[in-house]
Order: structure tokens, then C-alpha cells, then sequence
């Protein structure tokens, strides 16, 4: 299959397919990590959010870099604490950041939360709401807006209650939880798709699944490799591996052209190894419209 280097939004701005995630890149190595991605290993994509607690440390490794701006496409998330207070979490994370602007604004999940609880008090789509309203007034210092964490019915309920479409999704991704339906339907509607946690997250059965050892075998290289380049041979969809150690950052960037026999083979996975690395119970709202996990 063809490999995608960039993906169009509905926007008009290019955004790289394969980003550095940096969701559990703890304080003291995401810096670095960071510098090392942009400065020696080509990578023009930072994921970040609010609640990852690292945005201060993203931004002091982009300045390292010694990479323009201009030259990143950079995205962070509206925490589930700020449903109510929209514009505060930009500026603090703008602040954090040492940004002007942003290239990509996400509400995290369509879940509100205070003091580690859901917050009945408030809707998501009111949020929304105030997150398209700043995008529309305040250009210069968010230049998409998109949402994470949303099922078919979730993005159902917004695309008929709010006014933007939503240029990205960012959900978990990868062959033991590869949501095709989820995959198709913003493809319908022209939302790029962003695969988190494309590995499996920390000490992932995938990296020795028997399918992904035996196409990586066949490839030549490392069965991480294998499960980045999936989604770079997906059309509309970007990837976030996530890793701190130099070596796997500069790995995890070069993707390698997948046969429709392999991405066939790697979609059957689920099939006897589902699992998810984030469950959307933790936020107190059930299953958020995913149907695979009960509520
Ligand atoms: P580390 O950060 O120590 O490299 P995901 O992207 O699915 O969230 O997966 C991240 C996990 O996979 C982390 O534990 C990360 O560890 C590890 N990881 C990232 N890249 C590789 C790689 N090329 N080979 C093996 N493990 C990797």
C-alpha cells in the first residue's frame, strides 16, 4: 500500500503522519526526548495534552531543537477538569507551552470531570461549543480543532448539534483494537484519524504477536516498525508511537510499505487478542459509545 508522508486536514493544513506521542513520558525525559525526535530524527509532529502534565518540558525540548516553529505541527488537549473554563486550559497551555498558537486543539474526551469525578453539571457539547467559537475568533492562536476519545455516536450527536466538523479523532489505535467501523466513519465525513498508542502502549503483547514478528521478519525489521507503518499505509490516518530512548525514536519514524496480504493479516488479530491499553470508564461516564467495553 502506498505510504502517506502528510495527511490534509478539512482545514487545509498539512499534518505529518507519524508524531511523536508523549502520553507516560515522565518528567526529566520528555525534553529530551523531544529535541532528539525534531533535531536528529526528522520528526515535524509533537502530540501533547494538559494532562499528560508535561507541556512546559514539550516546549522547552522544541526551543532545544533549534527547529522553527513554523516548521512543527504541534498538538495538545482540552483536559476534562476545564469543560467549564475552556478559555483558562488554552492560555495555560499556551503559557506551558512557550507557544503562540497551536496547530491542533483536541478535547481530550467528551467526558467533564471535577475533583477526578464526572461532572454531571456540564455537557461536552457545550465545550465544543467554546472550543469552536475560539477557533473562529482567536485563529492565531489555534489553527485546528478536532476531538479525541470519540465514538461513532458521540461524533454522531456533534456533527448534528455543533457547526465545525472536527479535523481530527484521536483514538487508540492498533490490530488489537483497530475500531474499523469507527475508521470508516470518519473517513465518511473527512475527519483524519489519529492513532494513539499504536504500539499497545507499555510492554505490549503485540511487539511479540506472532503475525507482527512474522511480517516484521518477512520486512526485515523491527515489529514495531510493523505496527507504525500500519496506519502510514492507512489513507487519512496518523500515528503517535511513543517512546523516550533515542534509538526507538529514530526507529519508529521509518515506516516501510505494507502488502494488502499484511495489513489483512494484522486487521485479523483482534479476533483472538482484543485488548485495549485505555479503558473510557476511568473518566466516570461508562463506555462513552464504545460498544466493545460495557458500560
Ligand atoms: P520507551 O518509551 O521506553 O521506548 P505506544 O506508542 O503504543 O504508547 O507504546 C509505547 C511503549 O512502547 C512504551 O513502553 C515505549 O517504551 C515502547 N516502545 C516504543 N518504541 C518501541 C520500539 N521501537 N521497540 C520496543 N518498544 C518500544
Amino acid at each position: 500500500m502506498p505510504i502517506h508522508d502528510s495527511v490534509t486536514l478539512n482545514t487545509g493544513a498539512v499534518m505529518p503522519t507519524i508524531g511523536l506521542g508523549t502520553w507516560k513520558s515522565a518528567p526529566g525525559e520528555v525534553e529530551k526526548a523531544v529535541e532528539y525526535a525534531l533535531k536528529e530524527a526528522g520528526y515535524r509532529h509533537i502530540d501533547t495534552a494538559y494532562d499528560y502534565g508535561n507541556e512546559a518540558e514539550v516546549g522547552q525540548g522544541i526551543k532545544a531543537s533549534g527547529v522553527p516553529r513554523k516548521e512543527i505541527f504541534l498538538t495538545t488537549k482540552l483536559p476534562n477538569s476545564h469543560h467549564g473554563n475552556v478559555q483558562k486550559a488554552l492560555e495555560e497551555s499556551l503559557a506551558k507551552l512557550d507557544s503562540g498558537y497551536i496547530d491542533l486543539w483536541l478535547m481530550h474526551w467528551p467526558a467533564p470531570m471535577k475533583d477526578g469525578k464526572a461532572d454531571k453539571s456540564l455537557d461536552w457539547l457545550d465545550a465544543w461549543k467554546a472550543m469552536e467559537k475560539i477557533y473562529e475568533d482567536q485563529k492565531d492562536k489555534v489553527k485546528a480543532i478536532g476531538v479525541s476519545n470519540f465514538s461513532v455516536p458521540y461524533l454522531e450527536r456533534l456533527l448534528k448539534e455543533a457547526k465545525i466538523v472536527p479535523a481530527v479523532n484521536q483514538v487508540e489505535l492498533h490490530p488489537s483494537c483497530p475500531q474499523t467501523a469507527l475508521v470508516e466513519f470518519c473517513r465518511s465525513k473527512g475527519i483524519v484519524l489519529t492513532a494513539y498508542s499504536p504500539l499497545g502502549s507499555d510492554n505490549s503483547p503485540l511487539l511479540k504477536n506472532e503475525i507482527v514478528t512474522k511480517i516484521a521478519a518477512q520486512h526485515n525489521v523491527h515489529p514495531a516498525r510493523i505496527l507504525v507503518s500500519l496506519w502510514a499505509n492507512t489513507r487519512g490516518a496518523t500515528v503517535l508511537p511513543k517512546s523516550v530512548k533515542p534509538s526507538r525514536i529514530a526507529e519508529n519514524i521509518k515506516v516501510v510499505e505494507l502488502s494488502a496480504e499484511d495489513m489483512a493479516a494484522l486487521m485479523k488479530i483482534e479476533h483472538f487478542n482484543k485488548f485495549r491499553a485505555c479503558k473510557p470508564t476511568w473518566t466516570g461516564w461508562g463506555n462513552l459509545g464504545f460498544d466493545d467495553i460495557e458500560a
